[in-house]
């Protein structure tokens, strides 16, 4: 490091969630930290760096930036697919990674990756993975609550993930968008990264689903944008996850229900129906054949914190200058990959699947869509020069 105290960031990819990290840096957004290095394919994005954020080197490609010993750590914001790849190199240079989500598109790219991490790791190689939801102070709550014990013992959760909402001009912004073989997926790959991720976080990983993936169905492209799954878990509890970015005032509805009550968020806040008795102590002593456990409903306080995008690097750095903990581990992306690699594979095999996923099958039958893509030819005529956007209120908790 070149100054004990200031960790010197590089960021792969300069389009929409780069550059947004890159103004986070310019505006003195992470104490200890500053951007020294930028990468992108595109030369009219080094053209937009060296504008706005001047005195910060420029490369083409990532292999040289992390070659030239002008950084200590590297944000991944490229697409899904590259992200293992990068950040195996990124450590076989003893480069700290804070990778974008989603980990990767596949679990067996992710594996990889992990083991890489979990090289890097014996020589204080710090691994962090974007999830920015996860300094959310609701949902932050809401694992303390499911996971303290305070709603019993679990029951169902419900997540209504349909705020998600994208025009097709936003499909047609960029080339690799909304292809097999450009980003390996759709809703699942791209804006439900997050929630998927939250609810394993939440609520644990289920050992089976089903799911029904529609693909093109709201827009014209070749992946899915409306997804309903059903999942059970090794407690007997069950979950039910849409998400889409076709429905126009789409809800974020994320409700948890055990046997002492139901939690709901819902329109930024969070509601605790809280029975008066655990359902079985009523269940019970209950003597009126119509009457439902009675509850208490409260509106859960919290600090309302969201530090996001910031609040994530923040923790990052502070982790690689050996003062504090990761809003997410690294290796922590594989669950969310393979809970979306599951919900697909159920979707084209017509059945439900069990969890650990075979990433073998996974993997050859993404290659078989990647081979019968028609890619955008039909809409060709349609995608533009790649759209950079501010895009800090797309971010949608
Ligand atoms: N955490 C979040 O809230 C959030 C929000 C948006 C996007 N993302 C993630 O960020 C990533 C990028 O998304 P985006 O919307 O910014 O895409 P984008 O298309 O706007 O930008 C990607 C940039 O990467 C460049 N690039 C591609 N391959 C490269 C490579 N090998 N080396 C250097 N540059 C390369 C492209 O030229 C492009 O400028 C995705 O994985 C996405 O899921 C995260």
């Amino acid at each position: 490091m070149a100054d004990k105290q200031i960790v010197r960031f590089g960021i792969v990819g300069l389009g929409n969630m780069g550059s947004n990290h890159a103004r986070t840096f310019m505006a003195g957004g992470i104490r200890d930290a500053a951007l020294t290095a930028v990468c992108d394919l595109r030369g009219e994005r080094l053209g937009w760096a060296r504008e706005n954020v001047p005195d910060v080197r420029t490369f083409e490609r990532a292999s040289d930036m992390f070659a030239s010993g002008a950084i200590d750590a590297v944000i991944l914001a490229a697409p899904h697919y590259s992200h293992p790849p990068l950040a195996i190199e990124a450590f076989a240079h003893k480069i700290h990674v804070m990778c974008e989500k989603p980990a990767g598109v596949y679990g067996k790219q992710v594996a990889e990756m992990n083991r890489a991490a979990a090289a890097a790791r014996k020589d204080g190689i710090v691994f962090g993975l974007m999830f920015n939801q996860r300094t959310n102070s609701l949902f932050k709550k809401m694992r303390e609550m499911a996971q303290g014990g305070e709603l019993g013992r679990l029951r169902r959760n419900n997540w209504l993930a349909a705020n998600w909402y994208r025009s097709q001009l936003y499909y047609d912004s960029g080339e690799w968008r909304a292809t097999w073989a450009g980003e390996g997926g759709g809703v699942l790959l791209n804006q439900s990264p997050h929630n998927l991720d939250l609810w394993q976080w939440i609520c644990g990983m289920p050992k089976r689903i089903m799911a029904f993936c529609h693909e093109g169905k709201w827009h014209d492209i070749e992946v899915e944008d409306d997804v309903t799954a059903y999942a059970e878990y090794e407690d007997g509890s069950t979950g039910v996850f849409v998400a889409s970015t076709g429905d126009p005032a789409g809800d974020n509805r994320f409700a948890i229900t055990g046997d002492r009550g139901k939690l709901v968020f819902e329109d930024g806040g969070l509601t605790f129906c809280k029975l008066r008795v655990p359902e079985p102590e009523f269940n019970r002593t209950n003597t009126q054949p119509f009457k439902s456990p009675p509850f208490d409903r409260i509106a859960v306080e919290t600090d309302g914190s969201d530090p996001e995008h910031a609040g994530v690097l923040q923790a990052f750095t502070d982790c690689i200058l050996g003062r504090g903990e990761l809003v997410a581990r690294g290796e922590e992306g594989a669950n969310g990959v393979m809970i979306s690699n599951a919900m697909h594979l159920s979707s084209w095999l017509g059945r439900p699947v069990e969890l650990p996923v075979d990433e073998d099958l996974y993997y050859d039958m993404l290659q078989k869509k990647v081979r019968a893509a028609r890619g955008k030819t039909g809409v060709r005529k349609r995608v533009r020069e790649a759209v950079v956007e501010d895009m800090r209120d797309s971010f949608n908790v």
